[in-house]
């Protein structure tokens, strides 16, 4: 069956070299540059690898990117401060606190003091809600990466079944919104589901996210689906790889997104058009 590996590297340039140009003109026009600010907990080594690579595209489209670092043990009443400043900074139109965070901070009340016009993660329950409710603002960058790649590639995904693994806030559960919002009539299956492969062999349509290697097997996969990995999993050898087993699955699929390659500099791009967006409309 012809394949198709869907290229987010291509995809996320293009969409870098679209917002370069827009920044251009706001500041041949006199007025500032989008400001991103990030703030990281600890030092966990996969977090300063994927906050180099939003830094690094924030540079590349004239963005202004600050970082804000705290050691493992801050409190949660320092980022809270912290996030108050930046709702009243006016150069500052996205605020990004990287996940995971330290277990100790409670995750939904940095995200809820983000104010939702500046949550370029789409997270805030405000945010999160109007997705729900079929009006969406900022969107989860993840979901609605994937949704825009397959918009690009003008892969149709009305009517088809998805299946999603993995339930978490940042992937499953918004991707689940993202879908339906597309048409699709989707299942969220997680840790607690019994007989995965029951549910696999009925999809049209498949997003894995749960950070667990070969996991998704080529013989579960109806012919033809479409196959998307989020997973990101650091081999010993320093190999990334998905959640796909890529080798066995890749023979059964219409379209398959790569590790690395897919899915990760999709959700970077879109981080930048959502605060973009967030500066232009919102702040
Ligand atoms: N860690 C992994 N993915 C994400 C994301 O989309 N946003 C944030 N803030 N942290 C993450």
């Amino acid at each position: 069956m012809f394949t198709k590996i869907l290229d987010g590297k291509k995809i996320s340039n293009e969409i870098k070299v679209a917002i370069k140009k827009k920044v251009h003109k706001r500041l041949t026009l006199g007025k500032r540059p989008p400001g991103l600010a990030v703030i990281l907990i600890g030092n966990n080594p996969a977090s300063e690898i994927y906050i180099k690579k939003k830094q690094i595209s924030c540079n590349m489209v004239g963005f202004v990117s600050k970082c804000w670092r705290f050691s493992k043990n801050v409190q949660e009443n320092k980022i809270i401060n912290l996030i108050n400043i930046l709702n009243n900074n006016p150069t500052i139109d996205g605020i990004l606190v990287q996940l995971p965070i330290p277990k100790h901070i409670n995750t939904n009340n940095i995200f809820k003091s983000i104010t939702p016009n500046k949550d370029v993660d789409g997270f805030h329950p405000y945010n999160i809600g109007c997705l729900c409710q079929k009006t969406p603002r900022l969107r989860p960058c993840t979901p609605w990466g994937i949704i825009t790649m397959l918009q690009y590639y003008n892969i149709n995904i009305r009517g088809l079944h998805a299946v999603i693994i993995g339930a978490s806030n940042i992937v499953g559960r918004p991707m689940n919104l993202e879908l339906l919002l597309s048409g699709c009539t989707t299942t969220v299956i997680h840790r607690f589901t019994k007989n995965i492969p029951y549910f696999v062999k009925q999809a049209d349509l498949i997003v894995i996210a749960i950070g667990h290697k070969n996991f998704l097997k080529g013989e579960w996969i109806k012919p033809g689906a479409i196959v998307i990995d989020v997973g990101i999993n650091r081999l010993k050898n320093g190999e990334i790889v998905g959640d796909v087993e890529f080798k066995s699955v890749i023979s059964h699929v219409s379209y398959i997104t790569p590790v690395p390659g897919g899915v990760g500099p999709m959700t970077v791009a879109v981080l930048l058009q959502n605060t973009l967006k967030a500066c232009i409309e919102y702040n």
